[in-house]
């Protein structure tokens, strides 16, 4: 159902054309949230902080992955892409100053004066820099609580494109990303019994698109969301997340909480890695909550595709089996992106497209 069918449209309109994004609701002064952000009941009755349960996302100290320990690792780092389908690393390698470094920038940037922010509020990616509200503002059934910066990082495209106040601080986490994209990638192919090169082989870390959210004070926490609940689509996302929190992930019908750890970066699963791995590793449902704090919240998220798009991709042959045939046909990446594009962002599952 698209907002035409809702007779919402006007009040959409409105709103994206402002090109203030939620941010410049709040700076308004608004004390209740326009009717357009309010989500149906079948969303806002499971909202909530998650109740004390026994999961959470475990933490892995990628300290000894060069030495001795490196099986030990692999073998966390397996069991979490498993089950929960996320984890948070410390000891990663990427020194905390940078870590602060690229969310305050992004933070910078989003709390530039509006008018700035709106030279380039725009949805189409041909310049690889973008500044929106929604990303799918006009297919989406309500609208979330977010503003997002979204920065193509490779294949790369003018620089110069990149504001300003955060172009060098976006080009050195790109770098970090690189580094340690190729690290969890090597992990993540042994820990299915390939060879550490093989994910990498396949271009898996070659296109990256980097978003800054920004999630402003909200007030009305239980009739939106930050953030729909949906899968990544590509092959690992690196996330980086500021210490407010609101991210969760669905396990076994739960909502499990991603708490902050000071310094760690949170990893997890995409469609693409899911079907590569014929099912062994699972792109799991994750959302964010509708920021109830004064203070916003901000995170990075980067998200790893292959960049062949010719390329068949489908489960490894190593991993089918008579006793596990492949879960998933053979597909391409224009296909693959096509139907990514043409649904609502929420929901499940691009993937089931793609079961054999
Ligand atoms: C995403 C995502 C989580 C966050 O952008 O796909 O899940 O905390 N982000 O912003
Ligand atoms: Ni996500």
């Amino acid at each position: 159902m698209g907002v035409t069918d809702t007779g919402r449209a006007p009040e959409v309109k409105q709103f994206d054309e402002s090109k203030l994004g939620v941010k410049g609701l709040v700076d308004s002064g608004l004390t209740s949230i326009p009717p357009l952000f309010i989500h149906p009941p079948e969303t806002l009755s499971d909202l909530g902080p998650a109740r004390p349960s026994s999961y959470s996302i475990p933490t892995i100290d990628l300290s000894g992955c060069d030495s001795g320990h490196r099986p030990s690792v692999v073998e966390e780092v397996g069991r979490a892409a498993r089950g929960l389908g996320f984890f948070q690393v410390v000891n990663h390698g990427v020194p905390a100053e940078v870590l602060d470094r690229t969310i305050a920038a992004v933070k910078a940037f989003h709390e530039q004066p509006a008018e700035v922010k709106a030279r380039i509020y725009r949805r189409e990616m041909e310049t690889g820099v973008a500044f929106f509200s929604n990303l799918d503002l006009f297919h989406s059934k309500a609208a979330s609580w977010r503003d997002t910066l979204q920065i193509r990082l490779e294949p790369k495209g003018d620089m110069e494109e990149i504001p300003e106040v955060c172009r060098n601080e976006v080009m050195e986490w790109d770098q970090e990303v690189w580094r340690l994209g190729g690290l969890l990638m090597g992990l993540l192919s042994e820990g299915l019994g390939l060879s550490p090169g093989k994910l990498q082989e396949l271009t898996c870390l070659e296109t990256r698109v980097m978003v800054g959210n920004y999630y402003p004070y909200c007030p009305q926490p239980d009739l939106t969301v930050g953030l729909m609940s949906h899968t990544d689509p590509g092959v690992i996302t690196l996330l980086l997340q500021d210490q407010v929190g609101g991210l969760q992930v669905k396990h076994n019908n739960e909502w499990v909480d991603v708490t902050p750890v000071s310094g760690a970066l949170v990893v997890n699963i995409g469609d693409i890695l899911q079907i590569m791995s014929n099912d062994e590793y699972k792109s799991v449902d994750h959302r964010v909550l509708a920021n109830p704090n004064q203070e916003p919240c901000v995170s990075v998220a980067v998200f790893c595709n292959p960049s062949n798009r010719e390329n068949e991709f489908k489960p490894f042959p190593e991993l089918i089996s008579s006793d596990k045939p492949a879960a998933f046909r053979q597909f391409n990446l224009n296909e693959y992106m096509r139907r990514f594009f043409m649904k609502e962002l929420e929901g499940k599952s691009l993937i089931n497209y793609f079961r054999a």
